[in-house]
């Protein structure tokens, strides 16, 4: 039976999971520990370091009963019989396969600090989406642990969406835990379903061997991304024929084989998974000497780049072929609603393209500000910095909505509209906002994959 759990990595994924854990398992001590001391404090406090709907509420719960936060890594692994790894595993950016296989090197320090200070039996859990066959390399570093250190090596990929992580690790589709077809990762397996088991109804815990489970969820994020390349696709024949994507969506979303959701076109897609991982899968191909299927799912990623760069020219093509000296007022730079994390937000791309095109960028968000400053830290003063959209907008000759906070749909966009410069422009990466009741107002408006509504 479980009673110490530990989770390495206080992140978007380590912290919701284990407070909801901690929730669900009063009886169970869960820990939650990270090299950076900053984060671990704000955690402890109350005020978690990431923005996240519903989560303060689940994480005070634990905080006044079993759940902590530390930076003693090491202090901790010693005392945990089950530890999630959940550090982060970013694309590699040096070496070999820089550009596509994933860095494993804080995973491989983590490993190695589990190896050196676990006691007894420890079922360690990958959280982090790694390369399919990690387990494999986990559990050949732990044969050199000794005679008095056993380990079991489990995958446990986590499925949670950023801005619903609360309501996703609330109420799973399923939770998904590969193990050794061994006596012993069986029984490890059992351990983990009788955790998540407290509250998620068993027909929903799917078991699998290491591997299914480890290539599952690049699998998932893969189709995901695939169906949002796929409906940007047709948004951009859209904008040619005069067709609206959004009765497009509709129609084919009807049929129960396709469904309605991930069919939402946009300025492409963002977030530290979708990218990371297929081009980690596409690294898994070539590796394997699989290249027609690589370059099959190489495409979900090429898509996504022509779509942030076909948004840009369609606003320089709009705006009379130049935006130099132009204010444009961005609206959003998290990579979706809901969050604050700008981790491959189209939003980086297309400020930087048009900050290259000498427009004067003032960006608005109500919880990216932070993180925008950092991720465009080497670009000057031509970028600024604004909370208040409608302060944004003012003295602005277009406005281009790159984030779908529900937010933006209630502004006074008469108002916004008389403090702008004349043609004012509207670009709606989003397809967030009401065309036809902007066009009334004066705004000469663009959406993804729906027929211009201009006065020029
Ligand atoms: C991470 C991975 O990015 C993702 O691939 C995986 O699917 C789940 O885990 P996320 O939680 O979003 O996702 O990452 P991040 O918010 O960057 O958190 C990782 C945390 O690990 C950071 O707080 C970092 O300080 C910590 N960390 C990193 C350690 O504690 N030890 C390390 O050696 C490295
Ligand atoms: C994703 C997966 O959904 C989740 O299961 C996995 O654990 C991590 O990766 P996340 O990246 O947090 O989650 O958000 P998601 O809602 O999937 O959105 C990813 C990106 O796709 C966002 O930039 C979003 O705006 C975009 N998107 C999504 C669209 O452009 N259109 C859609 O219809 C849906």
């Amino acid at each position: 039976m479980i009673q110490k759990i530990l989770c390495i990595g206080a992140g978007y994924v380590g912290g919701p999971t284990m407070a909801v854990i901690a929730k669900h398992c009063p009886d169970v001590k869960v820990t939650v520990a990270d090299i950076n001391a900053d984060r671990v404090r704000a955690w402890q406090s109350g005020v978690p370091p990431i923005y996240e709907p519903g989560l303060v509420d689940v994480l005070r719960v634990g905080l006044d009963r079993n759940l902590h936060f530390t930076a003693d890594v090491e202090g901790a692994i010693a005392e945990s019989d089950l530890i999630f790894v959940s550090v982060n595993t970013p694309t590699k950016t040096f070496g070999q396969g820089a550009g596509r296989a994933a860095d494993l090197q804080h995973w491989e320090k983590t490993a190695r600090s589990i190896l050196r200070h676990a006691r007894g039996r420890t079922i360690v859990v990958e959280k982090s989406t790694l390369p399919v066959r990690t387990a494999e390399a986990m559990d050949r570093i732990f044969t050199n642990g000794g005679a008095d250190k056993r380990f079991e090596v489990l995958s446990n990929p986590e499925f949670l969406a950023e801005g619903t992580a609360i309501t996703d690790l609330e109420s799973p589709d399923r939770v998904l835990i590969g193990g050794a077809e061994t006596p012993s990762g069986q029984a490890a397996i059992g351990e983990l379903v009788e955790i998540y088991a407290r509250w998620v109804p068993r027909e929903r815990i799917l078991t699998t061997n290491v591997w299914s489970s480890e290539l599952s969820k690049l699998a998932a994020n893969a189709f995901l991304a695939q169906r949002v390349s796929s409906i940007n696709s047709v948004s951009a024949i859209c904008e040619q024929t005069g067709a609206d994507v959004l009765e497009v969506a509709r129609a084919i979303g009807t049929d129960r084989r396709i469904g309605a959701q991930f069919l939402r076109a946009g300025v492409g897609f963002g977030g530290s998974c979708f990218q990371k991982d297929i081009l980690n899968l596409v690294y898994l191909c070539e590796h394997y000497g699989l290249s027609e299927v690589a370059r099959y799912w190489e495409a979900v990623v090429a898509m996504n780049q022509y779509q942030k760069e076909r948004f840009v020219q369609r606003m320089i093509r709009a705006m009379f072929n130049t935006l130099a000296g132009k204010r444009i007022a961005v609206f959003g730079f998290a990579f979706k609603a809901n969050t604050g994390d700008t981790r491959e937000s189209p939003a980086i791309q297309v400020c930087r393209e048009l900050l290259a095109e000498r427009a004067q960028v003032c960006i608005t968000d109500p919880q990216a500000l932070a993180s925008a400053r950092h991720d465009l830290a080497d670009v000057g003063d031509r970028v600024s910095f604004e909370l208040d959209p409608c302060t944004a907008a003012a003295g602005a000759h277009a406005i281009a909505v790159l984030t779908d906070w529900s937010e933006y749909q209630n502004l006074d966009y008469g108002r916004i509209h008389a403090g702008m410069e004349r043609p004012a422009f509207l670009f709606d990466g989003r397809n967030l906002l009401d065309p036809d009741e902007l066009h009334r107002i004066g705004f000469n408006v663009y959406s993804i994959g729906r027929p211009d509504r201009t006065s020029l």
